[in-house]
């Protein structure tokens, strides 16, 4: 497993609701590292360059809509295999549909107002991160606790 570096926002409901230290204390405590973070509200260009896939479907306009309707924290997670690990720890898109022990599935029950959104491979996590990112705001630093975090007895963590 790679050492990855994934996107991850908490939507404007997570910075409504009050629920961003308890969001990203979720991912600290898996042992995932926080290397960037701002809060800023997306405008129109941003939203439609981030969900250019989704361009054209139902639910489009309303989820473009609610990503620039108020604040939301973005952040840059780092950890081996951290695109995926991120994912579990988020659950199921819907909020009526994630299993409990998620952050959907604790947090919320709407279907669009989900929370939190992560990058779903390595390809959308470098192609979002360089939309929400400069590179010198991704930052490299050691934390002695992840040797412990980490097995790196065969010279690479795992
Ligand atoms: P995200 O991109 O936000 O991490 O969520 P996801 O991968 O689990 O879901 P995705 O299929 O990428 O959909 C992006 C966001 O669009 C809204 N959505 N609504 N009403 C619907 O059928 C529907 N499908 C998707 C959700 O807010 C979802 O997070
Ligand atoms: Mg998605």
């Amino acid at each position: 497993m790679a050492m990855e570096t994934t996107l991850i926002i908490l939507k404007p409901d997570a910075v409504q609701r009050g629920l961003m230290g308890r969001i990203i204390a979720r991912f600290e405590d898996k042992g995932l590292q926080i290397v960037g973070a701002k809060l800023m509200t997306i405008g129109q260009e941003l939203a439609a360059r981030h969900y250019a896939d989704h361009q054209g479907k139902p639910f489009y306009d309303g989820l473009v809509k609610f990503m620039t309707s108020s604040p939301v924290l973005v952040v840059a997670v780092r950890g081996v295999g951290a695109i995926k690990l991120c994912r579990n720890l988020m659950g199921a898109t819907f909020g009526s549909k994630a299993e409990a022990g998620t952050i959907r599935g604790d947090f919320g029950s709407s279907n669009s107002f989900n929370l939190v959104h992560g990058s779903d491979s390595p390809e959308s996590a470098a192609r979002e991160l360089e939309l929400f990112f400069e590179p010198a705001e991704l930052l490299e630093y050691e934390r002695p606790i992840d040797q412990w975090v980490y097995d790196h007895s065969s010279g690479s963590p795992e």
